[in-house]
């Protein structure tokens, strides 16, 4: 394999340690702050036309740490956003404002949605001081100007841009699963989605209420996070034009990916959370920017998580793992049994992956015991194999000089690097050198096997988000049989995405 040269000027930020960034904000002692635990948002109304949510993005001072007001970008103001629960079969239309200063793209990810509704990086809603950027004939004349406030660093002709405001309206034809919502603004995507931009959805169906697995209080979606507060509890990003208007230029020490030296759970640092001696279903999704996590529950009896679900909702059967490994943008569905700790217990969530304030996630209190009619049934659901035909696609992960690269080149919304057949089950094979959480959107997939084994204890289920390590080879079934048009493939290490670590798909 080609050696590739070092990220100029970052030679001291190797794969496994990207920029960490240290907080000097007087921070709290692990285990003092609650856990929020998010309940699902009312819909404005119900009916023919579907679920309809509206949604502000606008800027909030809030507290994340004990003591201090910090100013985030959030969805309707908060950090995280609003808690979106959608039904299989009855779409979900998203109305978005932005009353923010700079533009913005929307992406859930996880969803299956047209091309239009998918949130492409150059499908930009500008705010109302750029709104004329959203004016095709007054455009046409700047097009060749990136770099102009707000304009993306490269012209896309097909972009769909709109000034203000702007409705996504997802079918939710599919299956039950955790997906999330986050920021995918074109070269701007790390800084905004650290800045709080980003939020949890689920999708529920009959098939799956019908199973029994813990739910209502007992469910929880716990988003994990990793952020760096200065000494006025403001956030960090380095960056020399912190209004986000110029031309993107990140920090070269973030260039490898940014990571913080705290750690929160649905917006709170290292947070607690008193539980009965019962099943609990925690629904994880990485959110962090850049930070890979490998959890283990500590307490006084032997523990381990039981996935139920993954990426793409449930998976077959029920898998024990005594480690979770999570990268950025993976999600894992997960029951955990406080029945078997005796009430008093304290289990801490712990990240083996780091040491100090990034070594730990949050607490669980077990405070009672109480009466449980869950189950976790052995039999989940049912799960097509894919098996692909004809000759397999090749994608390679790698750097360049100053950029990231896939097949030697950097992201070109205009220009797609793959064409997928629609309807046809496509085997992919993706190499990269270094460590990086590859995300496809538009679909699910599945890992047939990482180099000339099988797949790994993280790659069951649909997935539409793996971890590439090192010299490793991952081959993927892939079929795109929702919707043809224009998607994305990319590295979920948003620094990456931001510095050309993308790829146009073109499904046709
Ligand atoms: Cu969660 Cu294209 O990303
Ligand atoms: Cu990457």
């Amino acid at each position: 394999m080609a050696t590739t040269p070092a990220l100029s000027g970052c030679s001291a930020h190797s794969e496994l340690n990207p920029g960490q960034l240290t907080s000097t904000a007087r921070l709290p002692a692990p285990f003092t702050v609650p856990l929020p635990v998010p309940t699902p948002m009312k819909p404005s109304t119900t009916g023919a036309g579907g679920d309809r949510y509206a949604m502000t993005l606008r800027q909030a001072d809030v507290e994340i740490l004990p003591g201090y007001r910090t100013r985030i970008w959030g969805y309707d103001g908060t950090f995280p956003g609003p808690y979106l629960e959608a039904r299989q079969g009855i779409a979900t239309a998203l109305t978005l404002t932005n009353a923010l200063s700079v533009p913005i793209a929307t992406h859930l990810h996880g969803a299956l949605a047209p091309p239009t509704e998918d949130g492409f990086p150059t499908d930009l809603v500008y705010p109302a001081s750029l709104a004329d950027l959203a004016d095709p004939a007054k455009t046409a004349a700047m097009s060749d100007m990136p770099g102009m406030p707000g304009m993306p660093s490269m012209a896309d002709p097909l972009a769909r841009t709109s000034a203000l405001t702007r409705t996504y309206t997802f079918p939710m034809a599919q299956r039950a699963a955790t997906l999330w919502y986050h920021d995918h603004r074109m070269d701007f995507t790390g800084a905004q989605v650290w800045k709080g931009l980003f939020g949890p959805c689920v999708v529920r169906d009959e098939r799956e209420a019908a199973l029994g697995l813990p739910c209502g209080p007992r469910e929880i979606p716990l988003m994990i996070t990793d952020r760096a507060f200065d000494a006025d509890g403001q956030l960090i990003y380095p960056t020399s034009d912190p209004t986000l208007l110029g031309r993107p230029d990140m920090a070269k020490t973030i260039a490898a990916g940014a990571q913080g030296d705290v750690i929160l759970v649905n917006g709170a640092p290292w947070p607690h959370l008193e539980v009965a001696a019962v099943r609990y279903r925690l629904r994880f999704v990485n959110a962090s920017n850049a930070r890979r996590y490998e959890l283990t529950l500590d307490g006084p009896a032997d523990s381990a998580f039981t996935q139920v679900g993954s990426d793409g909702g449930l998976l077959t059967t029920p898998l024990t793992h005594r480690t979770l490994h999570i990268s950025p943008g993976e999600r894992f569905d997960v029951v955990v049994d406080f029945s078997r700790y005796p009430v008093g217990s304290l289990v801490t969530l712990r990240n083996t992956a780091a040491s100090g304030g990034p070594g730990q996630v949050m607490q669980f209190k077990v405070t009672s015991k109480a009466g449980d009619d869950s189950t976790i049934p052995t039999t989940l659901s049912t799960i097509e194999t894919l098996t692909p035909t004809g000759t397999p696609h090749r994608l390679v992960f790698s750097r360049g000089a100053d950029r990231w690269r896939i097949n030697g080149t950097t992201f070109d919304p205009a220009k797609p690097l793959l064409h997928p057949q629609f309807g046809a089950v496509e085997e992919w094979r993706v190499l990269s050198t270094e460590r990086h959480p590859f995300h496809l959107h538009g679909t699910q997939f599945q890992v047939l096997g990482r180099n000339t084994g099988g797949p790994g204890a993280y790659d069951h289920g649909w997935k539409d988000t793996v971890e590439l390590s090192p010299g490793t080879e991952i081959r993927l079934a892939v079929r795109f049989d929702a919707y043809r048009g224009r998607f994305l493939a990319h590295c979920h290490n948003l620094e990456h995405e931001d510095m050309g670590m993308m790829a146009t798909l073109s499904v046709s």
